[in-house]
């Protein structure tokens, strides 16, 4: 049997996601077990998980090598991978926002230094209010950069906003809500749409609304 294969974001968000999946009925023990591997499977139900950095999940689902995955919404926004998106999981909810020193004044006129994984969703915020921009792309820890007056402002994900406090930034401006997805391969949900869809209803039975 053609094997379902799941890409799940490492990390706390994905060991909740695979919960979700195991109370849809997709249960694959070994997936508990205390060890570095990547791959699990269920032979029975014919689903095999995997384990992918959050950012590269969407990658694995575009190209085919996982039929379905879970990616947050920021990832989708910046890079517009070319899936379905069946779901809003309604977990992993953030936001992406602007946020500054607490003395930060916008000079009108010149390029504002923005710093930023998310270099696509600032470009689109930024043109969308006529702002001129620069941006610095960086890979992590971003809240650095105006800190170090490598950039003016930042643009990046909010969460508990502990972050930002801590290192004396705020909110200047929210962009948007972010939450997790399910998305899907275009050529998978042909022709395996009919476990796909059992396991999108599976999960959406465990969304309050
Ligand atoms: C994200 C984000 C912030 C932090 C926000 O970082 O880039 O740094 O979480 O969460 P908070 O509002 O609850 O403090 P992540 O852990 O993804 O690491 P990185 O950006 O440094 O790679």
């Amino acid at each position: 049997m053609d094997m379902l294969n799941v890409a799940l974001p490492k990390g706390r968000l994905g060991e909740k996601v695979y919960d979700m999946f195991e109370k849809a009925g997709f249960e694959c023990p070994s997936i508990k077990e205390e060890n570095r591997k990547l791959t699990f499977e269920n032979a029975e139900l014919g689903i095999r998980y995997f384990w992918v950095k959050p950012s590269d999940v969407a990658i694995y689902v575009e190209r085919g090598a996982a039929d379905i995955g879970v990616a947050g919404k920021d990832i989708l926004l910046e890079y517009k991978p070319d899936v379905y998106e069946l779901l809003d999981l309604d977990i992993g909810k953030c936001r992406v926002a602007v946020a500054a020193p607490a003395d930060f004044r916008d000079v009108p006129g010149r390029a504002l230094k923005v710093a930023t994984k998310f270099a696509n969703i600032a470009k689109a915020h930024y043109d969308s209010i006529g702002r001129e921009i620069d941006i610095i792309h960086l890979n992590g820890s971003i809240e650095l950069a105006p800190i170090l007056k490598l950039s003016d402002v930042i643009v990046d994900i909010v969460e508990t906003g502990r972050t930002l406090k801590e290192n004396n930034l705020e909110v200047i401006e929210d962009i948007v809500p972010i939450s997790a997805r399910l998305i899907a391969n275009k050529a998978s949900s042909k022709f395996k749409g009919e476990i796909i869809g059992k396991i999108s209803r599976g999960l959406a039975s465990q969304i309050s609304l």
